[in-house]
């Protein structure tokens, strides 16, 4: 398989994990009863979103229209 379909099914790999945090940040969130704690979680799902961010505009710059 040549090297740059490998690098793109790795970060396909990548955005899904991404999404994974996301989720689990989400559901974490939803049931934390602590305002730090929570706080906290919010603030590493904002990093999930940003990270998912650039694994996506890293897939769709390798494939222009
Ligand atoms: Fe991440």
């Amino acid at each position: 398989m040549p090297e740059q379909t490998r690098t793109f099914a790795r970060m396909i790999a990548s955005l899904g994990e991404e999404a994974e945090a996301i989720n689990w940040y989400e559901q974490r969130i939803s049931v934390e009863k602590d305002e730090s704690a929570k706080a906290i979680m919010q603030n590493a799902q904002k990093e999930e979103f940003k990270h998912f961010e650039m694994d996506l505009e890293f897939l769709l710059r390798q494939k222009p229209l």
